[in-house]
């Protein structure tokens, strides 16, 4: 039990630095949360017009869960690795440092399933990518993503594995309400837009 709380506990603290935030605000590239959907993840960072930072964004806020899980799973072994990587999804999503309002967790749940089993994150990816192509969504590319996941990890990896990113999913869902509401009003802006969603 001592191993899974500090497994939690070094994912968490990992999944709340907020890469966003930080490149942007090193960058003097403006503030997030007053731009486009407010959003602190790289798909907000890209509204700013720099591709550089919302890369820099995507791998930090994705390769944050998959060391946590990495470094818990080789101390703790696989349970460990598992429950720093839903730890870390939570850490970005109720960061303690921005007041617990952070992101919407696609890059950190795409890197904790990189850490726990990647073949599926290779999978995650192909599907966020074909959706993305078709769409230019990124909330929608997410959404998608997010359901292939659980059920190809119940295909392949243990139940407990499935049973965890399911919930990772219901809360990814979650927080994409708004997303979802402008997608259904046709509202939604798509890559490469710079407007500014209605929140
Ligand atoms: O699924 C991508 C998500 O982060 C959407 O971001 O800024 O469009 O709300 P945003």
């Amino acid at each position: 039990l001592p191993a899974l709380g500090a497994s939690i506990a070094l994912g968490y603290l990992a999944g709340s630095i907020p890469f966003g935030v930080l490149v942007t605000k090193i960058a003097g590239a403006g503030d997030l949360r007053s731009i486009g959907s407010g959003n602190i993840g790289a798909t907000n960072v890209l509204r700013t017009g720099r591709k550089d930072l919302a890369a820099a964004t995507l791998i930090g806020d994705m390769l944050k869960a998959t060391v946590a899980a990495l470094v818990a799973s080789a101390l703790f072994g696989p349970a460990g690795g598992l429950a720093a990587g839903a730890a870390a999804f939570v850490g970005h999503v109720f960061p303690v440092w921005l007041g617990f309002r952070g992101g919407k967790g696609v890059a950190t749940y795409l890197g904790a399933l990189l850490g726990v089993a990647w073949p599926i994150a290779l999978l995650f990816a192909a599907v966020w990518l074909a959706t993305a192509k078709l769409t230019r969504y990124s909330s929608a590319s997410a959404l998608a993503a997010s359901l292939a996941a659980p059920v190809a990890l119940a295909l392949t990896a243990g139940w407990g594995t499935a049973a965890v990113f399911a919930a990772l999913t219901a809360g990814l869902w979650f927080f994409h309400r708004e997303n979802i509401a402008r997608l259904l009003a046709g509202r939604e802006s798509r890559i490469g837009d710079k407007g500014t969603p209605s929140p």
